[in-house]
Formats: C-alpha cells, structure tokens, sequence
C-alpha cells in the first residue's frame, strides 16, 4: 500500500510507523487514521514482525485532532459517523505498540500516545488536553486514559485548563515509562521494541493481554485471567526452551516468535 501520510518500515523485527505531515505538525486527520490502521493491521498479520513503534518528528509527535477537518463538522454527522470512533480498531493490535515521543503529544496526539502500550518521551516532549480551548473536550480517550494514569486531580487539571505537561512531569506522574535525551528517542524506542520482538510472541501476547485486562475487570477476575493465560504458556515449547536456558547458562532461542 503507497501511504500519503505515515512512513512505514521493517527494522529488522519491529514495525516502525512515523507520523509525516509535517506541514500540520502531524495533525490526525481521517486519512491518518485510515493509514495508520491499515499499517498496524498489516504489522500484526506479518509473522516476521514482534513489535511496533509508532513516532512523529522533533518538532510534533501530534498536535491533535486536524481541527481545520473538524471545525465545519455538524453534530448529526459527528454523531451519525460516530466520529473518530475508528481510532478503537488501534487499540485493538494484539502486537506490543510503543509510542515514542517527541515534541507536542496534544489533543489526539496526547490521546494516541496513550492507546499504544506504553511511552517512550523525549526531553522536549510536551503533552496536554487543550480542547477546552477550542471550545470542546477531549474525544478520543483523554478524559478516561488520562485520568487512569495520572488519577483524578492531575487529569481535571490538564483537561480544565489546557495546560501542557513537560517530560519530566510526564514520568513523575506515571504517564510515560521512561525519558530520553531527544537525540536518542527512535534508537532506545526501536531497541525497547526489538527486546520484546526477540521474545516467545505468545507469551509477550499474552502479557500485553493481561495488562490490559487490569483496566477493565476487577483484582480478582484479573488475577485468575492472569493465571489460566500463566498455565497456558506451559503447553508451549518456548517455556521449555526458555526455562531450560536459564538452567543451563545460556540465552533462549524461542521458537514462537
Ligand atoms: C490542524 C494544525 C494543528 C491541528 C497545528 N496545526 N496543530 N492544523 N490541526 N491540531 C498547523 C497550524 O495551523 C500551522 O499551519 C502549522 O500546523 C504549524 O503550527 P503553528 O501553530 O504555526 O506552530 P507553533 O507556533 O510552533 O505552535 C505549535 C502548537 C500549535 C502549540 C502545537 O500549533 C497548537 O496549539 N496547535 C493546536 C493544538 C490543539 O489544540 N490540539 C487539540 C486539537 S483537538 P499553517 O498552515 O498555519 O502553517 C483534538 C480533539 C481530539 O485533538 C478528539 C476529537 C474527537
């Protein structure tokens, strides 16, 4: 597929899918959305790929929503298309998505980052929920993801006001899992996802699953969802290699990748 808006390769095992439309800071317009779906689709039906990593420029990971695409919208129509509805299949990759960041993750863009599994932030980047100064609020997760990574209070502050968050509150709060020199963003995110890339996909599936699951059940259905996926792994011959390796002093070579 010829792609007008993201720029998709194979690093070795990892799938990487960099936001470019520069001109508009990455703005998320329903083509990119298009695009971007059909790129991880197409990541996580290929066998040779483990992981995926997900990028925009120095300047702009996403400045949003593409709002010049939505100002003219009607309510009929954004209720009819269920609008931006469509970000949901993203969420649905099975495949380990990383989001690395860098400059402004605003609006959509800070809504994205959040739909991958987990963040990766450069020094420079900056996130936020400026809707409210647009005259609405966050659309496409902002008020619920936000608000289970940051808890209550950090959430209606970033959402009430509009303000940005810089990286470092970023990790402070929980909201990225680690900060890097800018410089250094796209190597430490591919070489996180190649990590991942080079262990038994089942398991890694599995885990992501798990995670997940947190989010939408209570502690103990979890914990028991938890365990029947841990038993399932058994029947797997990447337990056996991988337990037999660490007995015998040496690295695992996993067959279910
Ligand atoms: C469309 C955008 C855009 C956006 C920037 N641009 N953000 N176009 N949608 N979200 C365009 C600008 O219009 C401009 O185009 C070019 O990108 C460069 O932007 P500048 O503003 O000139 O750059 P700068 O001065 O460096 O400021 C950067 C910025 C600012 C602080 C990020 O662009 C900004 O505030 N953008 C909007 C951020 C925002 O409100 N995001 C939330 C969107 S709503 P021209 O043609 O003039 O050069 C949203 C809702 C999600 O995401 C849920 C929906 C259901």
């Amino acid at each position: 597929m010829a792609y007008e808006t993201i720029i998709v390769e194979a690093r070795g095992k990892v799938g990487l899918i960099t936001l470019n439309r520069p001109k508009a800071l990455n703005a998320l317009n329903s083509e990119v959305l298009a695009e971007v779906v059909a790129a991880v689709n197409g990541f996580c039906a290929n066998a040779d790929i483990g992981a995926m990593v997900i990028t925009g420029s120095e300047k702009a990971f996403a400045a949003g929503a593409d709002i010049k695409e939505m100002q003219a919208i009607s309510f009929a129509d954004a209720y009819a298309q269920d609008f931006f509805v469509g970000w949901e299949e993203f969420t649905r990759a099975r495949k380990p998505v990383i989001a690395a960041v860098a400059g402004y993750a605003l609006g959509g863009g800070c809504e994205l980052a959040m739909m991958c599994d987990f963040i990766i932030a450069a020094d420079n980047a900056k996130f936020g929920q400026p809707e409210i100064t647009l005259g609405v609020m966050p659309g496409m997760g902002g008020s619920q993801r936000l608000t289970r990574f940051v808890g209550k209070s950090k959430a209606m502050d970033m959402c009430l006001t509009g303000r940005m968050m810089d990286a470092a509150e970023a990790e402070r709060c929980g909201l990225v899992s680690r900060v890097v020199p800018a410089g250094e963003l796209i190597d430490e995110a591919l070489k996180a996802a190649a990590k991942i890339a080079d262990f038994s996909l089942p398991s890694v599936m599995m885990a992501k699953e798990a995670v997940n699951r947190a989010y939408e059940t209570t502690l103990a259905e979890g914990l028991r969802f938890e365990r029947r996926l841990f038993h399932s792994l058994f029947a797997l011959d990447d337990q056996k290699e991988g337990m037999a390796a660490f007995a015998e002093k040496r690295k695992p070579n996993f067959a279910n990748r």
